[in-house]
């Protein structure tokens, strides 16, 4: 199963966990008579607040390992979701310094929850909302972001040719195994997130765009990749032929 995917079933348990929080606020500050205990309230918001929590730096880890194994350069989309992340993961230390130390700040926590809710209902719909739309809840891929793109590409034809020499080799397989095998298996072609890359010179057509494999079409999807591979565009010139002399080997 893909990062992406199990990224987004853990952003369904925070999306619950944000529920019981606000439902569990509203109910403890929303009305005067009680229909539920109190204490009762009160642990369950902490609860949730706490797993909330705990599982909120648990895939901010695992989206921070991905960024530097890859230094996938993130869209805007992306860039928007960890910005609100940020704010969620900010707002909630705050909740809980204002809850635990700073008591003179408690009569702002409930207009602090509603942002805090607010700020992680855009983190889930930006990130995990938006992959299982697209997706259709995991079952395919996204469509290709723009055709356009595929019309150029198709054009280009065959000019370049793959290098051959052991140190653009060597040098491709060290940029290779740094930025690719996050996602690609050179060694089969099992899918990770990306397609297996074993062959993937040698075959007639590359494996999901069913381009022409020539490395024309690989320099072009690693710099403007086909669907929801990231861009690689700040490679160099060489080091994007050095890559594509080592997938040349498998
Ligand atoms: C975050 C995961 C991810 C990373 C990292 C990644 N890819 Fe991909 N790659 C994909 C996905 C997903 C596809 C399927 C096509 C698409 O979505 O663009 C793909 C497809 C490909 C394809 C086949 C394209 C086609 O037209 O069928 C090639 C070649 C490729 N990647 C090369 C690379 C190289 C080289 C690197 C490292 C510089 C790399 N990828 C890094 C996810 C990734």
């Amino acid at each position: 199963m893909q990062i992406f995917f199990i990224k987004s079933l853990l952003a369904i348990v925070l999306l619950v966990l944000s529920l019981i929080s606000i439902f569990t606020m509203f109910e403890m500050f929303g009305r005067a008579e009680r229909k539920f205990d109190p204490q009762k309230l009160r642990k369950t918001h902490r609860l949730s607040g706490m797993v909330f929590f705990l599982l909120s730096v648990a895939i901010a880890y695992i989206c921070i390992d991905f960024l530097a194994k890859t230094k996938a350069e993130p869209s805007p989309r992306a860039a928007m979701h960890s910005v609100l992340s940020v704010a969620v993961l900010f707002l909630l230390s705050l909740k809980i310094l204002f809850n635990r130390v700073y008591r003179h700040f408690y009569a702002q926590l409930q207009t602090m929850g509603l942002i805090l809710a607010f700020a992680s209902f855009a983190m889930i719909g930006s990130s995990a909302g938006y992959f299982l739309v697209v997706s259709k809840f995991g079952r395919e891929m996204p469509a290709p972001r723009s055709v356009e793109r595929e019309k150029d590409a198709g054009q280009e034809g065959a000019v370049r040719t793959a290098k051959t020499d052991p140190m653009s080799i060597a040098r491709g397989k060290e940029l290779y195994e740094s930025k690719c095998t996050f996602c690609h298996d050179p060694f089969s072609n099992n899918t990770i997130t990306g397609p297996g890359h074993k062959g993937i010179l040698k075959n007639p057509l590359l494996p999901v765009s069913k381009k022409p494999a020539n490395p024309e079409n690989v320099a072009h999807q690693i710099r403007t990749p086909y669907k929801d591979m990231p861009s690689f565009s700040y490679l160099s010139e060489t080091e994007v032929e050095d890559i594509i002399a080592y997938l040349n080997t498998l």
